[in-house]
This record gives C-alpha cells, sequence and structure tokens, in this order.
C-alpha cells in the first residue's frame, strides 16, 4: 500500500534537498499584475479567498504563486495550474527560468570563441606590429588579473565550504525522512507483534472468537506486507538519494578544485609570460565556463522546481484535506486498510477487556461456597473491574468509578492473590497467581494496542506525512537555504571570476607583449634603463 508512490515521493523529496540552490527564483511573482488576460485570475487572492471559507474541498492548486510562470511550450502564455511533477507544462516553465544562464552559457560561448578566433587571426597576420604601449593599461590589467584571481580563489572556497555544508544537511534531511519512516515500520511491527500475542491468549476456557483470530491473521499479513514494503523502498530509495548527493558532492568538490587550479595556473603562466600555456588554459577555461554556466541552469531549475515542493509541501499541510496534486506521491496507506488495522486493534482491545471482566465478574467476585462448582476459595475484597476503554460501537468510552485502568491493573490486582494450594486459595484473595498471571497478560496486550491507536489514527488521516513535511519545513529548509546559498555564491563568484580572469589573461598577456616590445625598441636606444633589471 506504501509502494506505488515511494518513488515519486523520494522525487520531490530528491527536489527538495536541491532546494534554494538558487536563491533568484521568484521572479515570476512581482510582474504578474502587468500580464492582461490573467488579472481575474490572480492566483493568490483566489486561495486565500478559498482558504478564508474554509471549504476548498475541491482541488487546491499548491504553490500557485510561485508556479506562475511563463511557458515555452505554450507559447509563452502564463502557466497556472500550480506545482504538479506530472504535469509536463509545469516543467518546461520551471526549465524556461534557467534560461538566462542557458543564454549566458550560449552567448559566453558563440562571443568569447569569436574573440578568440579574431584573437588568434591578429596574432598570426598583424603580429609584427605592435601599437603602443601603454603602462596604465599595462597595470589596470595586472590589478584586474589579480582582482578575479583572487576572487576566483575565494568562490572556490566558498563553493567548498558550502558543499560541505549543504552535503551535511541534505544528508540529515534524507536520514530525518528515514528515521520517520523507520519508526513507522517499527510501530507497525509492534502492532502486529501485539496481534499476534492476543492470539495465543488463554483466559481460563476464553480465547478470542474465531472470527476475529481470522481478521487478525489478515490484518497481520497486511501489516507485515506494507512495512516490508515501506522499509524496502525507503532504504533502497534513500540509497539512491545518498548516492546522488555524494555524486553532486563530489561535482561541485571538483568544480571547485579545477576552478582553483585554472585561476591560479592561468594567474601563473600570464604572469610570467606563457604564452601557448595561457592560451591553452584559455581554451580550457573557454570550455569550463560554458560548462558550468550551463550547471548553472541546471541547477537553477531544480532549485525553483523544490522551492515550489517545499512551498507545495508547506500549503499542503496546512490544508491536508484537500484534493492536491500532491496526492499523488504521498505515501499514504490506503485509507481501507489503515481503518481495518485501526477498527481490528480496538476490536480486539475491546474484546479482551470484555473476557477479563467477565472472568472478574462471573468468577472471581461471586462468593460461592467451597465445594460447589466454580468455586476455588475466593473470598476477600472485591476485584476491581478493568476500564473498557471503547464501547462495543468502537466509540471511546469514559472510565466510571471503581473500574482500574488497563496501565493500572497489574499493579492494583496484586492485591488480590491469595495463596494456593493446588488450584485453590487457602489464605484471603479472589485471584490464584495463574489466573492473575492470565489476566495481566491479557491485559498488557490490550493496553499496548490501546497504546498504538493514535499512532494508528495518524495512519488513516495521513498525519504522519504531514509531521514528516513539517519536520522538514522547520528543520531543514532554514539550513538547506542558508547552505545552499553558500554553494550558488561560490559557483557564481568562481565562475564568473575565472570568466573575467580568462579576458584579463589574454588582455595581460598582449599587454605584456606590447611592453616587452617597447622595452626592447627602448633599450636598444637607452641601454642602461633601470626597469631591465633582473627580468626575464
Ligand atoms: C467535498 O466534496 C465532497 C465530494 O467530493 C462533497 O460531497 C462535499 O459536500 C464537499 N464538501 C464541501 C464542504 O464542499
Ligand atoms: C529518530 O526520531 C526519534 C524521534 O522521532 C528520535 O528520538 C531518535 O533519536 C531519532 N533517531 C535517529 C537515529 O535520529
Ligand atoms: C516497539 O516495541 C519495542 C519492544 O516492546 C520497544 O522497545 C520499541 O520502543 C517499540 N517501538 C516503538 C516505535 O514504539
Ligand atoms: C469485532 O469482532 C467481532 C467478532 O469477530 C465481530 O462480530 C464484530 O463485528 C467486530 N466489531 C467491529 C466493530 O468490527
Ligand atoms: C509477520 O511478521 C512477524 C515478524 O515480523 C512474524 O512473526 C509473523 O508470523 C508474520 N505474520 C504473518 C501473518 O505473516
Ligand atoms: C497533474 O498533472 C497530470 C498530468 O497532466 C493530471 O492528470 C493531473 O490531474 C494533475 N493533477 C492535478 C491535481 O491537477
Ligand atoms: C456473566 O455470565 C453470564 C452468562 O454466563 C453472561 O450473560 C453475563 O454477561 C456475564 N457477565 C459479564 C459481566 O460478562
Ligand atoms: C479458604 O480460604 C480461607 C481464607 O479466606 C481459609 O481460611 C480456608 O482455609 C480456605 N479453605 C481451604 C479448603 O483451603
Ligand atoms: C505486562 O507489562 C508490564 C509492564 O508494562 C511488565 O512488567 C509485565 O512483565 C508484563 N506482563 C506480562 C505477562 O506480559
Amino acid at each position: 500500500m506504501f509502494c506505488n508512490n515511494r518513488i515519486s515521493l523520494q522525487l520531490a523529496l530528491l527536489l527538495l534537498v536541491f532546494s534554494a540552490l538558487f536563491s533568484f527564483s521568484h521572479q515570476a511573482s512581482g510582474v504578474v499584475y502587468e500580464n492582461e488576460d490573467n488579472l481575474v485570475s490572480w492566483p493568490s487572492r483566489r486561495s486565500v479567498a478559498e482558504d478564508a471559507t474554509g471549504v476548498s474541498n475541491s482541488s487546491l492548486i499548491l504553490a500557485e504563486k510561485r508556479t506562475y510562470r511563463k511557458d515555452p511550450s505554450d507559447s509563452f502564455k502564463y502557466y497556472k495550474r500550480g506545482w504538479n511533477i506530472s504535469e509536463k507544462h509545469y516543467i518546461y516553465s520551471v526549465a524556461f527560468t534557467a534560461a538566462p544562464l542557458f543564454l549566458i552559457a550560449a552567448l559566453w560561448f558563440v562571443g568569447f570563441g569569436l574573440c578568440l578566433l579574431i584573437l588568434c587571426m591578429c596574432f598570426c597576420c598583424c603580429q609584427k606590429r605592435p601599437y603602443g604601449y601603454s603602462r596604465t593599461a599595462y597595470a589596470l590589467s595586472l590589478i584586474f588579473l589579480s582582482i578575479f584571481t583572487a576572487a576566483a580563489i575565494a568562490g572556490s572556497v566558498v563553493l567548498y565550504t558550502g558543499q560541505g555544508k549543504f552535503h551535511m544537511t541534505t544528508t540529515d534531511t534524507v536520514n530525518f525522512v528515514v528515521n520517520k519512516s523507520d519508526t513507522t515500520v517499527e510501530n507497525l511491527q509492534n502492532v502486529s507483534g501485539y496481534l499476534a500475542a492476543a492470539k495465543r491468549i488463554r483466559l481460563n476456557q476464553f480465547v478470542l472468537p474465531p472470527s476475529i483470530q481470522n481478521s487478525i491473521d489478515s490484518v497481520e499479513t497486511k501489516i507485515n506486507s506494507s512495512s516490508a514494503t515501506l522499509e524496502h523502498e525507503t532504504k533502497k530509495n534513500s540509497n539512491d538519494i545518498q548516492n546522488v548527493l555524494d555524486a553532486v558532492r563530489l561535482a561541485l568538490v571538483i568544480i571547485a578544485a579545477v576552478m582553483l587550479l585554472v585561476a591560479f595556473l592561468g594567474f601563473l603562466f600570464s604572469i610570467f609570460g606563457m604564452q601557448y600555456l595561457v592560451y591553452i588554459l584559455v581554451i580550457i577555461g573557454w570550455v569550463l565556463v560554458t560548462l558550468t554556466f550551463i550547471l548553472c541552469g541546471i541547477f537553477l531549475a531544480l532549485h525553483n522546481a523544490t522551492g515550489d515542493t517545499c512551498v507545495a509541501m508547506d500549503e499542503w499541510v496546512k490544508n491536508p484535506t484537500a484534493h492536491t496534486a500532491l496526492d499523488d506521491i504521498l505515501p499514504c496507506v490506503e485509507p481501507a486498510t489503515a481503518q481495518e488495522i485501526l477498527s481490528e486493534s480496538k476490536n480486539v482491545t475491546f474484546q479482551l477487556v470484555v473476557a477479563v471482566n467477565q472472568i472478574i465478574v462471573n468468577l472471581s467476585n461471586v462468593d460461592i461456597p467451597y465445594g460447589l462448582p466454580f468455586s476455588y476459595n475466593q473470598s476477600g475484597p472485591l476485584v476491581p473491574v478493568l476500564c473498557n476503554p471503547f464501547n462495543p460501537d468502537q466509540t471511546d468510552r469514559k472510565c466510571t468509578a471503581g473500574e482500574v485502568q488497563l496501565s493500572d491493573a497489574a499493579q492494583v490486582w496484586k492485591n488480590n492473590i491469595c495463596e494456593v494450594s493446588g488450584d485453590h486459595c487457602i489464605s484471603v484473595g479472589r485471584l490464584t497467581p495463574s489466573m492473575y498471571d492470565q489476566m495481566v497478560a491479557a491485559t498488557n496486550v490490550s493496553y499496548g494496542l490501546y497504546q498504538y491507536g493514535p499512532f494508528l489514527a495518524d495512519l488513516l488521516d495521513c498525519s504522519f506525512v504531514r509531521d514528516a513535511f513539517m519536520g522538514i519545513q522547520d528543520e531543514y529548509c532554514p539550513d538547506l537555504r542558508l547552505y545552499s546559498r553558500w554553494v550558488y555564491i561560490g559557483l557564481a563568484l568562481a565562475s564568473g571570476s575565472v570568466m573575467l580572469s580568462l579576458i584579463f589573461w589574454v588582455l595581460y598577456a598582449r599587454e605584456r607583449r606590447h611592453r616587452k616590445y617597447t622595452k626592447l625598441i627602448r633599450n636598444s636606444s637607452a641601454p642602461n634603463s633601470f626597469e631591465e633589471k633582473g627580468r626575464p
């Protein structure tokens, strides 16, 4: 009952984990009023109105405001059906948010490629006629080169630190979900264990009615299969997610390292005038920067989708009964199955208490003269009956005076135990030790099942998923946002600086060449120029 939706849930969580990698994500929200034909259906106004009346029973559009974006697959009209990862228009509209970065990548690739080509042609054809050397241009290009190299190094460091913390947070988030799932599985198994114990209960002649025994078997099978599925899927998916996260981390570390190396080497090579190495590095950097921008674009689209998921979860948590696109991915137990488990456990609790009370009322508390049937010489204060937590129709029941709570029964009944010889009392008391043990065992099972009632009710109304979503929202979203921002800033800083350094490598190399050339000329006319001393 869990399995069919697990994969989509994990996908959503994966998206979430990438949340806020890039922070310029809300571009859609501010500009919508300008859009002529959509004023009537301005998203948040409608949903707010619906929420206020509390009857948004039909279909709630999740993250409607956030997902209000241009949809390239629908002639750039605004997409307005909200968060829905099975909707291809939604996917396209999210992907489209990364368009600026892809555009930058393309412009950079083509533009810088053309520059390189022109430069190369100049280098080959007009090399012999260098133009005047300007000391200012030389100094400026050196200064900028140093600044951008420093910025690239800083960017790499931020990227590296950020990805470390980001990885930690994402791992925590995954563990949180896994823990939730493990707890659910453990609870289910405990319920299953109590039901199995209930079957083994023997109270004098009493055993649970065969009809209950049969339904316990069927419920137990269902619990076993669903908890096994949940456990298996969680393990598998968390491993998958962890692998993806590790891969992302590796990619980010490599990018940080390569950016650092390229910036550093480029700086060295151009300072020391190793022209060919500089040009090789320029080519490498040209491709690298293009790839980094494409990566940025992919991360931006992913980030926007996850931000949407975060908001969608939030809205769902506030509105759990509405029918939403999240329903498709919620691992809620089928209501029928959960209802069956809950009802069965209530019924078993109820029946066991009834059986125990029957023994107390009809046997222990009856003063039958010793020697008659059913007498075991019981005497003394009456044994208090158990408080049944349920009515026969399974509604909750309040205890009346004189009834003992399930949790206290074992303690209270101790006072009613008599000493025995054979199977009859030889001292004051109404319970033989073996009766006491049987009754306490039945009470324990009853109490155990009763305690899992809230858990089973959660299972039924899906609030355990709500709890998980809420926990993610409260505890992990802020950290994810913060550290993913570090990653983003580092990535942007590193790629931007390397991009600009590239330009200055070339400029500096050119200035350096002119300087050398000018010096050469000057040297031949003024041989004792001090500037040239010690220069290679
Ligand atoms: C909710 O929807 C159900 C059927 O989908 C309908 O019977 C019920 O009246 C609706 N409730 C409200 C408050 O709109
Ligand atoms: C799992 O969650 C429970 C509370 O829900 C907490 O007490 C426990 O320490 C967690 N376990 C781990 C390994 O995080
Ligand atoms: C399940 O039962 C075991 C043994 O009674 C107990 O230690 C454990 O805490 C229970 N698990 C949960 C989730 O309540
Ligand atoms: C509880 O179990 C008994 C015995 O199997 C059955 O007759 C009764 O209908 C059940 N009650 C409910 C509410 O399921
Ligand atoms: C359910 O699983 C428990 C152990 O987890 C096992 O003892 C029991 O026999 C299983 N019951 C069914 C009906 O498969
Ligand atoms: C989500 O999109 C799918 C595919 O277009 C569609 O079938 C489904 O009804 C949508 N869900 C909601 C809640 O709009
Ligand atoms: C005592 O036994 C009689 C018949 O054996 C039964 O009708 C009655 O309900 C029992 N009393 C209680 C409290 O179970
Ligand atoms: C029955 O119990 C009383 C105490 O309540 C005891 O004095 C008496 O000896 C017992 N009778 C037998 C036959 O054990
Ligand atoms: C019943 O539960 C109590 C604690 O809740 C435990 O000490 C006792 O051993 C249990 N008795 C049986 C018979 O399971």
